[in-house]
């Protein structure tokens, strides 16, 4: 079979996966949608007071588009404008899940993931400047914004192959992270982004 008619709509389909809901579900039979920030990232799943799930949750988004875009590497070796269209897949299959009416996370962990496959490296000094902006900030949704922002930068520095499809790809990721987080920006202008670690009320 055509490595791109399978490994794309697999990826969505990993994507897909809503590790965030399903975990809070089976272990605290709770909805994350209705607490914190509504979302079912790990942040929010860390924020509701169960920050192993949160740790699960980051680690199970991450793994599903990094599992994705590997499944396209190893079906066609060398084929970096599949290995970055099957990278959008998995995160728009995060964004917009089939199995939640298509309403999903903000796809920071599934980016990090894909990130990971495409290039360690870039992904490292991406993870470098979210890591920085958190630890001086506590914001981990202005951490996100940047730290994808510069992923384009970091991939197209280290990524050997820079075809149109791989150069939108990239650009596209933060692109769609940034909108996802449009409730976050709001908040962090009007100064009512919670803190990471902190309480509602000290935020
Ligand atoms: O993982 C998404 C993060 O950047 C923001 O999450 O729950 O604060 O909207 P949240």
């Amino acid at each position: 079979m055509n490595p791109w008619l399978l490994s794309i709509p697999l990826a969505y389909l990993l994507g897909s996966i809503p590790f965030g809901y399903l975990l809070v579900k089976i272990f605290r039979n709770e909805d994350i949608r209705a607490t914190g920030s509504g979302n079912i990232g790990a942040t929010n799943v860390a924020r509701s007071g169960a920050k192993g799930l949160g740790i699960a949750t980051l680690l199970l988004d991450a793994g599903k588009s990094f599992l994705a875009v590997k499944i396209a590497q190893h079906l066609a070796p060398g084929d970096w404008d599949l290995a970055v269209v099957v990278a959008v897949a998995a995160i728009l299959g995060h964004v917009f899940p089939i199995w939640l009416g298509f309403r999903g996370g903000k796809g920071v962990a599934s980016a990090l993931g894909v990130m990971l496959a495409l290039s360690p490296a870039a992904a490292a000094c991406t993870f470098g400047v979210f890591l920085v902006v958190v630890l001086l900030t506590r914001y981990v949704s202005l951490a996100s914004i940047i730290g994808s922002a510069t992923f384009p930068l970091f991939g197209l520095y280290f990524i050997p192959h820079r075809s149109p499809i791989v150069i939108d790809g990239l650009l596209f990721i933060p692109l769609l992270v940034i909108i996802k987080h449009r409730e976050n920006i709001r908040r962090l202008i009007a100064g009512t982004e919670s803190r990471f670690g902190k309480k509602k009320a000290e935020a």
